[in-house]
């Protein structure tokens, strides 16, 4: 079939902030350059980022960059490779600067400097106490960010293809990445997009969990269309359950609540985070605050009618503070608990919220594989944002280092991929078969009968939050396997009812499925191969972190759900190592 065809020096999938920041490096040096996007650019799922961006600027008290690498490295639990956190950190402050030239509405201190708040594992002079270095919008960070990008990026003729959902990845016999092919959502048209580089910016995955902060986009497209290409997945065992979604709801709210002075308490209004964290308190990092949220409703001291949540409690910071600093949450908790926080406690759970794993990147956003001993540059091919590992979270992230990762890794990124497009003068010829397997793809929803969409994602939805949620049990794990397995052989038979009757958006849905079934594939087999705890991956027949065994990185291949595993970068770029040691908040 001859698909039409559009050539781009770069192509970015995905047009949240990760994207946008990378496209923007890309067309002020002159690329010619697209985003497909599959739904407004604006809408992507930065825009509900809340609390903030991470930097040491210092704005409330003395802060350096060497302590925001040591807090986010211990965050990690250690998992984190020390040279991108390096050059993360150190490269923060820059990038808020950027950001405010950019027009990104920080909030003020009285002195006019950025304003910043309290986060989880954010302390100073390497833990001794917590330190405000959260740079904010209110409580719509993530918002502001994404339109200030969105508007930069108008500005610089960034070329868009809106509700465009891409497929696949093309490549060649030599492995090199020579494009992508999409779909035009309204009218199901389908084209190859060739390019020199091709950037994966697609974000998370979280919807493959049943209660999930993650908007109902969040499908892992990017580590779906990486997985069917044969690229394997990294640290996908680790995922972070952010410890206030709304009980039933899922929506965030965020940790700038906490940052501000809330706190969580039990049924017996008990602070029970003094208890599991006697320094930190209610800003541990938060698999420590998730975890032990879990084991007071385990042990029922939940709160409500099924006693299935804790509360976080915010009244004490008086309205004025909440309509300055946290106006969002207020309305959230109105919308979606029925309360109002400057009066009532807010129903809370922990909720899936973040993929600490995703595509294995080094610092250019290069997609890498392992060569023998060492690693190699997949042609073509980068990632960055939440479905890049680069790995800045290791195996788990701290609050407000996600946005910061945006846009650092995006302009290097952009930079990056500036300067290779540059080099490589001509686009190499696509392959004769490039689109013959997407093409199938597509057909086999086609067939007459088949398995209910809706129904077979209700179900991997289930198996995940029942067997690979906050704590870890061996024998859910073996279950979960099994279970998620059979899922993903139903997916294979997906069909859509009666495909005249639909919209293109059920066929979406479909594709989505497929990515959701690769992400949780490699979830639940790399979780039930790591035999430890560490950070985010709590089991209950390993409960210690093993450095003899598995200071590794997890890489899942998808065929024949392998797993291989490669050493943690330890070395930083300039400054000494952080040797691990035990995590204590
Ligand atoms: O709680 C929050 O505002 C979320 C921030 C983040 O995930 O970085």
């Amino acid at each position: 079939m001859a698909l039409e065809k559009h050539q781009f020096d770069a192509v970015i999938v995905g047009g949240g902030g990760a994207g946008l920041r990378s496209a923007l490096q890309l067309a002020e040096a002159g690329v010619k350059v697209a985003v497909l996007s599959k739904v407004f650019p604006t809408r992507s799922h930065t825009v509900a980022a809340q609390g903030g961006i991470a930097a040491a600027l210092g704005n409330v008290s003395d802060d350096k960059w060497l302590w925001h690498m040591y807090d986010t490295i211990k965050g990690s639990d250690f998992l984190g490779d020390q040279d991108a956190i390096e050059f993360m950190c150190k490269n923060a402050a820059k990038a808020i600067v950027e950001l405010e030239y950019f027009g990104m509405p920080f909030d003020r201190l009285d002195n006019g400097k950025i304003f910043q708040r309290p986060f989880g594992g954010m302390t100073k002079n390497f833990g001794e106490s917590a330190i405000s270095r959260t740079c904010a919008v209110a409580d719509r960070t993530g918002h502001a960010m994404l339109h200030t990008l969105y508007q930069r990026n108008v500005r610089a003729n960034t070329e868009f293809f809106i509700e465009w959902y891409a497929l696949d990845l093309i490549r060649d016999a030599e492995g090199d990445v020579l494009g992508v092919i999409a779909l035009d959502i309204e009218t199901g048209e389908v084209r190859i997009f060739e390019a020199k580089a091709t950037l994966l910016a697609t974000g998370g995955a979280g919807r493959i969990f049943q209660a999930s902060t993650n908007a109902f986009t969040c499908t892992g497209d990017g580590l779906g269309m990486a997985a069917r290409a044969g690229i394997p997945l990294q640290d996908m065992e680790f995922w972070q359950f952010h410890p206030t979604g709304v009980l039933h709801a899922g929506v965030l709210i965020t940790e700038g609540v906490r940052g501000e002075g809330g706190y969580l308490v039990n049924s017996q209004g008990e602070r029970f985070m003094e208890r599991y964290a006697p320094t930190a308190k209610d800003l541990a990092s938060r698999d420590v605050v998730s975890r032990a949220s879990a084991t007071e409703i385990k042990e029922g001291r939940g709160v409500g009618a099924g006693k299935n949540a804790v509360y976080l409690k915010l009244d004490h910071l008086g309205e004025d503070v909440i309509e300055q600093r946290l106006p969002g949450i207020r309305q959230i908790a109105k919308s979606f608990a029925n309360v109002d926080p400057v009066k009532d406690p807010i129903p809370v759970v922990p909720t899936a919220h973040y993929m600490m794993g995703g595509i294995p990147t080094n610092l250019n956003g290069q997609v890498i594989v392992p060569d023998g001993e060492s690693q190699k540059e997949i042609n073509g091919l980068y990632a960055v944002g939440e479905c890049a590992c680069i790995s800045v979270h290791g195996a788990n992230r701290l609050g407000s280092n996600s946005l910061l990762d945006l846009v650092v890794f995006g302009k290097s990124t952009g930079d990056h991929i500036a300067k290779t497009v540059k080099l490589n003068k001509a686009h190499k010829p696509l392959p004769q078969d490039a689109e013959d397997k997407t093409m199938s793809r597509l057909a086999r929803y086609e067939r007459p009968q088949g398995e209910n969409l809706m129904q077979v994602r209700l179900d991997l939805r289930q198996v995940m939050q029942e067997y690979c949620g906050v704590f870890r049990f061996p024998d859910l794990l073996a279950k979960g396997v099994d279970e998620i397995n059979a899922v993903a052989e139903r997916v294979a038979n997906v069909v859509i009812k009666d495909n005249s009757k639909v919209f293109n958006t059920a066929r979406i849905e479909a594709l989505e499925l497929d990515n959701l079934t690769e992400v949780a594939l490699a979830t639940m087999h790399a979780a039930h191969n790591r035999k430890e705890s560490r950070g985010a991956h709590a089991r209950e027949d390993y409960e210690e972190r093993d450095d003899v065994n598995w200071l590794t990185h997890s890489l899942y291949y998808r065929e024949n759900h392998q797993l291989k595993y490669k050493p943690v970068q330890l070395t930083p770029l300039t400054v000494p190592s952080f040797v691990p040691k035990a995590r204590v908040y």
